[in-house]
């Protein structure tokens, strides 16, 4: 196949007969976080590399191997981003958004690039959704965080999807937390790969989310960093875990998250699944206090997450949850004849008009084949124009799936005679008459 018809690998398409799963899903992750007082926020889909090697940070997986960097023509270096938090952030700071009051809270679809292995569930181009909230440093703000992402998930009728939360403290714990992890990784320089060597002057703690099986398994028994929480962010962790028992919401404690990502601080929590295979976490976040402070703002304790919608999808899809298909048509008007064509056109325009979905011939049809294409496209009524039709300017209204007939008139109250015939129809479907 020639490389023009080929799509790059690790990147997906999404077809015509499989985008009504997608909007679904968006509707209720932009439903669910207007619930909770988030406002959308678009951001380009390149910043400057500057911006990530400092935000998500350096010594990062995603920062040393996966990122799509290039110069420009302009001798810049730019990054195609690899996820949605930094450059929300720089944005919020940028246009000074945060002097509006706080907290600031938006959400956001973004689609997001990593040169990373493509496999089930791992993508080079993939989409995320996320909510970010800046200017609380309150534990409450992490739970009501964390509600929200479930609710997302009860309302998509998501089942066996775990929440495991951790806190990985300040930087005052962490300085504690890394002496501890230099101490035991020390003991494993010669097996450590290159990457890790490297970290383990600059920043122990990624060494525990390394890919390669043979770090892995030495990471598995390092100290864990909640035994080295300082008093204030232990504080802080109990009390987040008080308010998600108070809001009924089901989690583990599970000491080995730490994060991909460096900007975080004190909790960090995961949605993973057994259900898609290996690259089983769906959504991930916690608070990054730090993260403003660094790119050049005030202090402002923050939060946030991001859920994979290709991960969400694959497992809705694991899980048999059936998406609903949106209607297609209300009206298919078959014409015969130049005449009838030319109504034909006029009409639908009316209906569309009305803010329903119709349709017409557009490709010269003869009267079966359209028929049979209003049946394929699940058209709820149909009508056939002739020149009887046009010459009497009546016409009549075909229930696709009762046969019932009805005559409406084709004038100026074409639409709104449709749209009783529509509703009456409706109704008695809700009443089950
Ligand atoms: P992350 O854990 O790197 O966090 O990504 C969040 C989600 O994006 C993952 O749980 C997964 O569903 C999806 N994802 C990540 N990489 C891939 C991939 N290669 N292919 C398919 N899906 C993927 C972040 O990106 C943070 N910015 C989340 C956050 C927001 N933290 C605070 N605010």
């Amino acid at each position: 196949m020639s490389l023009i018809t080929k799509k790059i690998k690790g990147t997906e398409d999404v077809l015509p007969k499989e985008s009504f799963k997608w909007q679904f899903v968006e509707k209720i992750m932009r439903n669910e976080a207007e619930n909770y007082g988030f406002k959308e926020i678009r951001t380009p889909v390149f910043e400057h590399t500057e911006l990530f090697a400092r935000g998500v940070g350096q010594t990062t997986d995603v920062v040393q191997k996966e990122m799509y960097t290039f110069d420009t023509k302009g001798g810049e270096s730019v990054t195609l981003r690899p996820e949605g938090t930094a450059g929300a952030a720089r944005a919020v700071l940028e246009h000074a958004v945060l002097n509006d009051g706080l907290p600031v809270k938006v959400s956001y679809f973004v689609s997001c690039y990593r040169y990373e292995k493509p496999q089930a569930g791992r993508l080079r181009e993939f989409h995320q959704f996320g909510l970010e909230e800046y200017g609380t440093a309150d534990p409450v703000a992490d739970a009501e965080l964390i509600c929200a992402a479930q609710s997302i998930f009860d309302r998509l009728q998501i089942k066996e999807l775990h929440l495991e939360i951790n806190s990985i403290g300040c930087p005052k714990c962490r300085a504690e937390y890394h002496k501890a992890l230099r101490e035991y990784f020390e003991k494993y320089k010669d097996k450590l790969c290159d990457t890790c060597l490297s970290r383990l002057e600059k920043n122990p703690m990624r060494i525990l989310d390394c890919k390669s099986p043979e770090d892995k398994k030495i990471a598995e028994n390092a100290p864990k960093v909640i035994d080295y929480l300082c008093e204030d962010c232990n504080e802080h962790f109990e009390k987040v875990k008080t308010y998600l028992d108070g809001a009924g919401v089901k989690y583990i404690v599970n000491p080995s998250i730490v994060r991909g990502l460096d900007y975080y601080t004190k909790t960090v929590f995961e949605f993973v699944t057994d259900y898609i295979g290996s690259q089983g976490t769906v959504c991930g976040g916690g608070r990054y206090d730090g993260l403003i402070e660094e790119l050049g703002g005030q202090h402002v304790p923050s939060l946030g997450f991001a859920m994979g919608i290709e991960r969400l999808l694959m497992l809705m899809d694991n899980q048999g949850i059936e998406i609903p298909k949106s209607d297609t048509c209300d009206l298919y008007i078959a014409g015969l004849g130049d005449k009838a064509k030319l109504k034909a056109f006029e009409l639908i325009k009316q209906i569309r008009e009305s803010g329903l979905k119709g349709e017409t011939d557009v490709v010269g049809r003869g009267l079966r084949a359209q028929m049979k294409y209003a049946d394929k496209i699940g058209a709820k009524f149909s009508m056939v124009l002739g020149d009887n039709e046009i010459e009497e300017s009546k016409a009549k209204i075909k229930n696709m799936e009762t046969g019932e007939q009805v005559e409406i008139s084709l004038t100026e109250s074409f639409a709104q005679e449709f749209f009783q015939v529509y509703t009456q129809n409706r109704n008695r479907l809700i009443a089950g008459v």
